[in-house]
């Protein structure tokens, strides 16, 4: 088992990561501290999947569990849905002490996550991420949302875990898809912060494909390492954590624009060559640079453009968007493999270009 610690002062927590973790998280969340009682936040494919594992675990170690499901699906991180969970755990006797254990993906960790930390003004919190995407980005870091009015991640808090499990044998049971998805944000920590990190993706990508336990491993250490360190240096989001948008300027365009058929990792994908053919426009990042963030996009599974009709919607949002100040942007690009900077410099023509290729 690797660890990663975050440190937040009084914040600060352990990331465990590696393959069977799951069986012993009764014993862990022992030595954490935690005893008694627990409430696990879950949806019904995850809980078949993962549900008697971890209930084992922990009755073995005496903790009584009570379990409350939620449907699947994004739709889940309302109001509505937490306000369900706040009478199932007034209906529990959930008190201030009893740890809320957020076993799922990003939607069941956003959501489990705002309900403790709004419930009795803060419970405890356990990320127990079961995505790509959750180990390596939605469970670490402590930004807890529900979508509102259609608008994503309106409402929301800044809260961390006390920890997070992150066993590496549960991305297994995901679909193709959902996997391919993760590894968007996996190769935007290589571009945005660590070189040989990059190089690592290229030349184990078909090791990650494969599902090689101690390669996977590996790549989730790696990117927790990379993401716990943005998040120590900036918790609450007011500067360098900024970086960890890379790709995501055109990408949530391209999701919205698309009604959400483009997914959030086939968006970012674009969004990251799209960074990166501006910086290349620029003269800052080299040819055989783009050529290797291009490369490994392709290889990945991911798509590297639009169809010509997005582009046009697409541009055409754009210019449409209140933060497009006098037909300039925002973006976070590359300046090399492993550094990105923040410009406000950047011109919607230009954006426009580097969407066409
Ligand atoms: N808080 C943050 O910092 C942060 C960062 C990035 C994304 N997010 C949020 O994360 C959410 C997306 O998360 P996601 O991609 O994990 O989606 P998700 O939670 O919807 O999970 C995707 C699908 O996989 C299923 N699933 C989960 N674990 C599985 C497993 N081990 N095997 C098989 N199926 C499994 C889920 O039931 C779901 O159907 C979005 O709401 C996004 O806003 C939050
Ligand atoms: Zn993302």
């Amino acid at each position: 088992m690797k660890k990663v610690q975050l440190r937040l002062g009084s914040n600060s927590y352990d990331i465990d990561i590696g393959p069977g973790i799951l069986k012993q998280s009764g014993r862990q969340l022992k030595e954490s501290g935690f005893a008694d009682r627990l409430v696990i936040i879950t949806n019904p494919i995850v809980n078949n999947l993962y549900g008697d594992t971890i209930g084992r675990s922990l009755a073995a170690e005496g903790f009584t569990v009570t379990t409350l499901t939620i449907p699947d699906g994004e739709e889940q991180k309302s109001l509505e849905a937490a306000g369900r969970l706040y009478h199932e755990l007034a209906e529990c006797y959930a008190e201030r002490t009893t740890p809320i254990l957020a076993l799922g993906g990003g939607v069941i960790g956003d959501l489990a996550g705002f309900v403790a930390a709004t419930y009795l003004r803060g419970v405890p919190l356990i990320q127990v991420p079961t995505t790509l995407l959750a180990q390596v980005d939605s469970s670490i870091g402590g930004k807890v949302a529900l979508d509102h009015d259609r608008l994503k991640n309106k409402i929301g808090a800044f809260y961390q875990p006390r920890l997070v499990i992150s066993d590496i044998d549960t991305i297994k049971t995901l679909g193709d898809k959902q996997f391919t998805d993760g590894l968007a944000e996996v190769i935007k920590y290589g571009v945005i912060q660590d070189e040989g990190f990059f190089t690592y993706l290229e030349n184990n990508l078909d090791r990650i494909k494969l599902l090689d336990t101690e390669t996977l491993e590996e790549v989730v250490f790696r990117s927790a390492e990379i993401k716990a360190g943005v998040v120590e240096k900036d918790e609450k989001d007011l500067g360098l954590r900024a970086i960890l948008n890379f790709g995501h300027t055109v990408g949530h365009a391209i999701e919205s624009v698309s009604d959400f058929k483009v997914s959030h990792g086939e968006a970012v994908a674009i969004g990251m060559l799209a960074a990166a053919r501006i910086s290349r426009r620029m003269s800052i990042l080299t040819q055989n640079e783009l050529s290797r963030l291009e490369g490994l996009i392709k290889r990945a599974g991911l798509p590297t453009g639009l169809p010509d009709p997005g582009i046009e919607k697409l541009v055409s949002a754009m210019k449409q968007d209140k933060k497009v100040l006098k037909g300039k942007l925002r973006f976070v690009l590359p300046e090399s493999l492993g550094k990105v900077f923040i410009t406000d410099e950047v011109n919607l023509s230009l954006v426009e270009q580097a969407l066409i290729g």
